[in-house]
């Protein structure tokens, strides 16, 4: 297991290029199990999740094919309809298999996930959703066995609303007989973007990028090329790196409108902004306001920078409120934020930090994704020496993130090959 060790204290300066989202390219993988034939993407983001879910993918019988930034897949021989354990407990997203599965093969083996890092994390919307369509689910063993003929159209109001049970019953009803309607609709970038995609395959699809869906099924579909959009996460956190180590940072193929809560976030802590279409460069002149944030769906403040948010927050002069109202149990970064001399009191879903004047390294652990950023965040600005251990987790979701970092600065290196 590698870690990172950080000498905290550099500001950072320069540029840096965003990469393609990971969560846009987890849902666009999978929709190609609905038509045989080629694909093509660009902009794939090199990430641990985007290989397991290729490797998932082959499994059932796909080519993938890597080079760089480029994924080509054909699904001209699929012939195992099973995701199983082994694969969805090391990445979530599996669960994205089910609908294009059952929608195409009229039979799908989903392992159920299971919990998470940050607590219980329910499929029961996905499950629901594709019972509504039709299909037969039983729950044995630990599986999700789905199995149907054709599916057909229903009305779906989801009460939760979720990325993931949105993604999945989209690409399940492009297939079915009639139309579909779904309500409380997930509107993230990146089911936009599974959205746009299906329509590229020959879905047709109404309301995208709003709450309501309307799914006309289609009897087949064909395969599509496509370029993934810019992962909004990544481009937080490197605005938030920019700001906590109070430098200047431009970051490039960014999908600025994609951001807005986050840039209007930063704003308020006192963030210089300038922002053009592809690009936005940040600079933190003086000191940090303390600015709450409640995390919402979209267009609101995603849960996915709650963590990255308290980091920032920790140096704050002030105090701040952080509340998830998305995940009530994701703050497993909390403890190891405070080994490094953050302030921060938990109560229930709320954080609150008391800004510290300074942080001081220490060797903490990385816990999941979103985290364990946070806990590299928190390390640029802690004096003297912080050692990141496992960070595995970062390789899921960050593109090279130690190397973007030097590049723009900091003192970063991964030490490999040694148990952590
Ligand atoms: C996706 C993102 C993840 C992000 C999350 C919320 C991917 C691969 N992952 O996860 O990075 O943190 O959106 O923006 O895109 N829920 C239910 N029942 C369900 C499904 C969800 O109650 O069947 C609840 C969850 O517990 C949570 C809320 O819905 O409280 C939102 O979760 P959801 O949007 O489904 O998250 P994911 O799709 O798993």
């Amino acid at each position: 297991m590698d870690k990172f060790v950080i000498q905290g204290g550099k500001k950072l300066k320069g540029k840096v290029v965003i990469s393609g989202s990971k969560n846009a390219a987890l849902a666009l993988m999978p929709a190609t199990l609905l038509a045989s034939g080629r694909y093509h993407f660009r902009n794939i983001p090199e990430l641990r999740d985007v290989i397991t879910m290729g490797k998932l993918l082959q499994m059932m019988g796909v080519d993938v094919e890597r080079n760089g930034h480029e994924l080509q897949m054909n699904t001209f021989r699929v012939n195992k309809f099973e995701a199983p354990y082994e694969q969805v407990k090391k990445m979530r997203a599996s669960i994205y298999v089910l609908g294009p599965l059952i929608a195409r093969y009229s039979y799908a083996k989903v392992s159920l996930p299971g919990g998470c890092a940050w607590g219980p994390r329910p499929v029961n919307l996905h499950i629901e959703g594709i019972r509504k369509l039709g299909a037969h689910i039983d729950i044995e063993e630990g599986y999700i066995i789905a199995k149907a003929k054709r599916l057909k159209a229903a009305k779906i109001h989801f009460d939760v609303s979720s990325v993931g049970a949105t993604g999945n019953i989209m690409m399940a009803a492009v297939l079915a007989k009639g139309t579909t309607r779904i309500t409380n609709a997930a509107m993230e970038p990146e089911i936009v973007a599974l959205g746009n995609f299906l329509v590229k395959m020959g879905a047709r699809i109404g309301g995208i990028g709003t709450a309501k869906l309307e799914i006309e099924g289609v009897d087949q579909l064909h395969p599509a090329d496509e370029t993934m959009i810019p992962d909004r996460i990544e481009a937080g956190t490197f605005l938030v790196a920019a700001a906590i180590t109070g430098g200047t940072v431009t970051i490039e193929h960014c999908e600025p409108s994609h951001l807005t809560s986050i840039l209007s976030k930063l704003k308020e802590a006192g963030a210089t902004l300038q922002i053009g279409d592809t690009w936005v460069t940040i600079s933190m002149p003086k000191s940090i306001k303390p600015v709450n944030v409640t995390t919402e769906i979209y267009p609101g403040f995603p849960t996915d920078m709650q963590a990255q948010w308290l980091s920032l927050m920790s140096i704050a002069k002030g105090s701040a409120t952080i509340t998830d109202s998305i995940y009530y149990d994701r703050f497993k970064h909390v403890p190891e934020l405070t080994r490094l001399g953050a302030n921060i009191v938990l109560n229930k879903n709320s954080a609150i930090v008391h800004g510290v004047k300074k942080l001081t390294g220490a060797k903490v652990m990385s816990t999941d994704l979103r985290a364990s950023a946070s806990l590299v965040l928190s390390g640029l600005v802690a004096e003297g020496k912080t050692e990141v251990l496992r960070v595995y987790h970062l390789d899921r979701g960050y593109e090279a993130i130690e190397k973007k970092l030097l590049a723009l600065g900091a003192k970063i290196k991964r030490v490999s090959g040694q148990e952590f």
